[in-house]
């Protein structure tokens, strides 16, 4: 099955340029041989909130590192949703690539502000495709307050 990607050529580039090989967009752990159990789209898109979560903290607290893992994360997540549930609009899926390129360029170039506009970007894609689906009471926003007390966000440690 061909894989779906949201790795445009800027992707790609800013990719090379600053990850040197972390931006690979295949989910490292998946277990080897077994059929792996479809994962629901609600969960999908359960992990794609967190990971939208927990990019915001990462960017505000200026942990890059992070912020690169969760955009990570956030794109496997749309994959896998793209990949899996073909019914999903092409075009929802891939406007999301260009907001997730604007994000990764903002982490490489440490550019806070740059961030936030980005995260606006692509917060309003997952409301676009939730409002073409009749799902607009699925809204996103910005994060008001932080739910996962247990994870440091501070940048500092490799
Ligand atoms: C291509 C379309 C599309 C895009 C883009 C999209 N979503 Fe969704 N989203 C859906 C669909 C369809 C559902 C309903 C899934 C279901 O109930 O089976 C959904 C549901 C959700 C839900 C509700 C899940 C629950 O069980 O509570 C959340 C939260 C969510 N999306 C977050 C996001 C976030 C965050 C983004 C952007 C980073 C995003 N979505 C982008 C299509 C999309």
């Amino acid at each position: 099955m061909k894989r779906f990607s949201l790795a445009g050529p800027a992707a790609v580039v800013i990719g090379a340029m600053a990850f040197a090989g972390t931006m690979s967009l295949a989910v490292a752990q998946q277990p080897r041989g077994a059929e792996r159990p479809q994962p629901r789209l609600s969960d999908l898109m359960q992990g794609a909130q967190v990971a939208h979560i927990k990019l915001w903290y990462a960017g505000k607290a200026g942990n890059w590192g992070l912020a690169t893992y969760e955009t990570k994360q956030l794109k496997a997540r749309l994959e896998d949703a793209a990949q899996l549930y073909q019914s999903l609009p092409v075009n929802d899926v891939t406007t999301m690539a260009k907001p997730l390129d604007a994000v990764s360029a903002a982490i490489a170039a440490k550019d806070a502000r740059e961030f936030a506009r980005a995260y606006d970007d692509l917060t309003a894609g997952c409301n676009s495709c939730h409002r073409e689906l009749k799902l607009g009471f699925v809204h996103l926003r910005t994060p008001a307050s932080n739910p996962f007390s247990d994870q440091n966000f501070a940048p500092g440690k490799k």
